[in-house]
């Protein structure tokens, strides 16, 4: 393998397990690593200011091409000056290529060799995104890392349907690859291959064969159980190339972070933390917190009384059940303060972990203090 310089550089590595202490560098900035990035899908990560991610230290933010481009237009952000400017972000941003939400889409969306056509989930216009557009499209917004088009398989599928569509995703990665023209946007490729342990060391070997700055793994939490998710993770990690990062898509529960940091995954991202929030279920330091319980009438304790977020400093149970109850607008915003809060306390604790060589001790304890409530 050649000897260049990559975003991902390693700090050190765990005795224990996968677990590795890095950091990513885009243009924007450095983004320590392992990672979990808020979900902001229309230039926004709901109900928080940009204010409150950088109290929270948060250093890179999800954004979704697919959203952006149906509205309000990716040449109205680029006008703004990009993503960036438009929602006055200053840290890194990674957008998603689409792929996923063609995938949901289902029978609403056609996907084609040249590319997937759909009906706006707004208007109900017709669209089209090919590998070329979606790559035009990150461009445009300007994102620092961008990904590549795919396609998600769905859960359950026939071998055949997983070997075809994940050749169809290699020859969009090509794709992507080629229209890539802004080199100072990184741009990763997508790992698909079902649950298929050997598609999914094909798929990487023809992902390297191209070259990304960075390597993801898709097509996982669709509806297989956790364990097989991990699985998944397990064996195919070690096939990925140690110099580059490694980004679970669309992950996950604060469980699914610590087991997929353990098998060598270095990013994450997930609408967990923010939804529940706006659902008033709380992630603790001792379990799931359902705020509406009338247990939490009168309870003049914080949400987590480990926690140092605004929400917990200045607030009751009391007090953020009756605003759920009420369906109060600030609701959202303290629940989703104190749910991201804790995702992002959780990966500077796993980080600290590794860097102590400890991450195994701090697996057991994770684990040890769930079974408390
Ligand atoms: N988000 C979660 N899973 C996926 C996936 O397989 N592909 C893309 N593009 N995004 C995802
Ligand atoms: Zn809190």
């Amino acid at each position: 393998m050649r000897e260049t310089t990559t975003p991902y550089t390693l700090h050190n590595r765990s005795s224990e397990c996968r677990a590795r202490r890095g950091h990513v560098t885009t243009r924007q900035g450095t983004i320590q690593t392992p990672v979990f990035m808020p979900v902001g899908t229309q230039a926004t990560v709901k109900a928080v200011t940009p204010e409150n991610l950088y109290e929270m230290n948060a250093e890179i933010i999800l954004g979704n091409t697919y959203h952006l481009f149906i509205r309000p237009g990716h040449e109205l952000i680029e006008r703004f000056g990009g993503l960036h400017k438009f929602m006055n972000w200053k840290g890194s941003i990674l957008t998603d290529s689409g792929g996923f939400q063609i995938f949901s889409l289902k029978d609403l969306a056609k996907i084609t060799e040249e590319g997937a056509s759909f009906r706006s989930h707004v208007d109900g216009a017709k669209l089209f995104l090919s590998p070329e557009i979606a790559v035009q499209v990150q461009q445009s917004l300007g994102s620092d890392i961008m990904m590549c088009l795919d396609t998600c398989i769905p859960y359950p599928a026939t071998k055949d349907e997983v070997i075809k569509s994940t050749a169809l995703t290699t020859r969009w990665a090509q794709r992507c690859r080629e229209a890539h023209t802004s080199r100072e946007q990184l741009l990763f490729g997508i790992v698909q291959g079902g649950m298929h342990e050997e598609l999914r060391k094909m798929h990487i070997e023809q992902l390297m064969e191209i070259g990304f700055d960075g390597y993801a793994i898709g097509g996982l939490s669709v509806g297989e159980e956790p364990q097989m998710m991990y699985d998944i993770a397990e064996a195919t990690t070690p096939h990925m190339p140690e110099n580059y990062a490694r980004y679970l898509m669309g992950v996950g529960t604060p469980q699914d972070l610590v087991e997929g940091v353990w098998r060598g995954i270095d990013m994450f991202d997930c609408v967990m933390p923010t939804r529940n929030a706006r659902n008033g279920m709380l992630f603790t330091s001792n379990g799931r917190l359902v705020i509406k319980n009338s247990r939490y009438r009168d309870d003049m304790r914080p949400l987590d009384e480990n926690c140092s977020c605004y929400t917990c400093r200045n607030y009751s149970r009391a007090y953020l059940r009756h605003l759920y109850a009420s369906r109060e607008i600030l609701s959202y915003h303290l629940n989703t303060i104190h749910n991201l809060h804790y995702y992002l306390t959780l990966m500077a604790d796993i980080r600290k972990a590794i860097e102590e060589d400890n991450f195994a001790a701090f697996r057991n304890d994770f684990y040890g203090r769930l079974q408390g409530e």
